[in-house]
């Protein structure tokens, strides 16, 4: 799903990048997301919290 329309960024690169050790702000700076219009960073944040709960709750079953 595409989390950033301006520049084509979807939720498994942001996740990606995360993963790889990046912040959320390095990731976004990184990847581009939020450099043009903005509008995408809240949700972006918010995609990437939930990803990183279902994670935890994955692996705490
Ligand atoms: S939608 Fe991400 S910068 Fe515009």
């Amino acid at each position: 799903m595409y989390i950033c329309i301006c520049k084509a960024i979807t939720d498994k690169q942001l996740e990606d990048a995360h993963k790889a050790g990046k912040t959320f702000k390095e990731a976004c700076r990184l990847l581009g997301i939020g450099s043009e219009c903005g509008t995408c960073l809240t949700d972006a944040w918010e995609n990437l919290k939930r990803s990183q709960n279902q994670r935890q709750e994955q692996k705490s079953e």
